[in-house]
C-alpha cells in the first residue's frame, strides 16, 4: 500500500514537471486538457492508486444493493478502462455498461480490453469519446433515454475535476437517465463537510445517500452511493 502511493506520487511528480497543465483542477476545461497531454502510460502511473481503491470502494458500494437481472450502466470518466473493469465483475450476468470518457486516445485503450463477469464470461462494453458535461450519448451518438439506465458510477473525477456548478450539470444529467430506484456511486472527498457537500448536492436532483465506501482510513477520497427517487421534473 504505502509502496503504491510513492509510486503513485513519483508518477504525477514526473507528469507535472513534464507538463504545463495540472490534472487536479477544478475547472474542468484545465483537468482534461492536463489528461489529454498524457500518455497512456503516464496515465496509467498517475491512476495507480485510483486503479487499487477501485476495487474496494466499488463492490463495498454495489454489494446487496443491486437488482437480480442484467444491468445497464454507465461509467463516467472512464479513463482506460480501469473502472469498468470492476463493475463488470460486479454486475449481474448479461449486465452491459457504457465508457464515457473525454480523452480519444483513453477510449481507444479502453476498446482493446476484455471486460469479464465474476464467471469469466466477456461482457459487453462500449465507449464513447465525450465531455460528461454535455448530454450523456450511446456509442453510436444516441441521446441516453430518459429513466433508462440502473446504475451510473464515477471513480477519481467527481472529487477532484469539475467546479460546483458543473458538479450540478452532471448530478442533473445523471438524474434524466437513472430509472426509478436506480443507482449512482459517485466519488467525493473522505472528509466530512467534503462528502456532505456531495450528499446535498445530490440531494438538489432527486438523490438519497444510501451509503459511501472508502478504500482504506488512509485515502483522501471516498465514494457516496445514492438512490434516485421516483420525483421527475
Ligand atoms: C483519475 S481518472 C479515473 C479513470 C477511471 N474512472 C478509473 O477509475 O480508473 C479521471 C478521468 O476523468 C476523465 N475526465 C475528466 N473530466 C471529464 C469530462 N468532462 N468528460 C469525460 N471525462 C472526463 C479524465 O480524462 C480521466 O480519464
Amino acid at each position: 500500500m504505502i509502496g503504491l502511493f510513492l509510486r503513485q506520487a513519483w508518477a504525477e511528480c514526473a507528469v507535472s514537471l513534464g507538463s504545463r497543465f495540472h490534472f487536479r483542477e477544478r475547472k474542468n476545461t484545465r483537468a482534461v486538457r492536463a489528461y489529454c497531454a498524457m500518455t497512456v502510460a503516464e496515465f496509467e502511473g498517475v491512476n495507480a492508486r485510483q486503479r487499487w481503491a477501485n476495487w474496494r470502494t466499488i463492490p463495498r458500494n454495489l454489494h446487496g444493493r443491486l437488482p437480480e437481472r442484467p444491468c445497464r450502466a454507465v461509467d463516467l470518466c472512464s479513463g482506460v478502462g480501469d473502472s469498468t473493469e470492476v463493475l463488470a465483475c460486479y454486475l449481474p450476468e448479461g449486465s452491459e455498461i457504457l465508457g464515457l470518457e473525454f480523452n480519444p486516445e483513453f477510449v481507444r485503450t479502453a476498446r482493446r480490453r476484455t471486460y469479464r463477469d465474476a464467471a469469466g464470461a466477456p461482457v459487453k462494453t462500449r465507449f464513447r469519446a465525450q465531455s460528461v458535461l454535455e448530454t450523456f450519448r450511446d456509442a453510436s451518438g444516441g441521446r441516453l433515454p430518459d429513466a433508462s439506465v440502473d446504475l451510473v458510477n464515477c471513480c477519481g473525477a467527481a472529487a477532484i475535476n469539475f467546479d460546483e456548478r458543473e458538479l450540478d450539470a452532471l448530478a442533473a444529467e445523471i438524474s434524466r437517465v437513472l430509472r426509478t430506484g436506480g443507482l449512482a456511486a459517485i466519488d467525493a472527498p473522505a472528509h466530512c463537510a467534503g462528502k456532505e457537500l456531495m450528499i446535498r448536492r445530490f440531494g438538489r436532483h432527486h438523490f438519497e445517500a444510501l451509503g459511501c465506501a472508502q478504500s482504506c482510513f488512509l485515502d483522501r477520497f471516498s465514494q457516496v452511493i445514492f438512490r434516485r427517487d421516483g420525483r421527475r421534473r
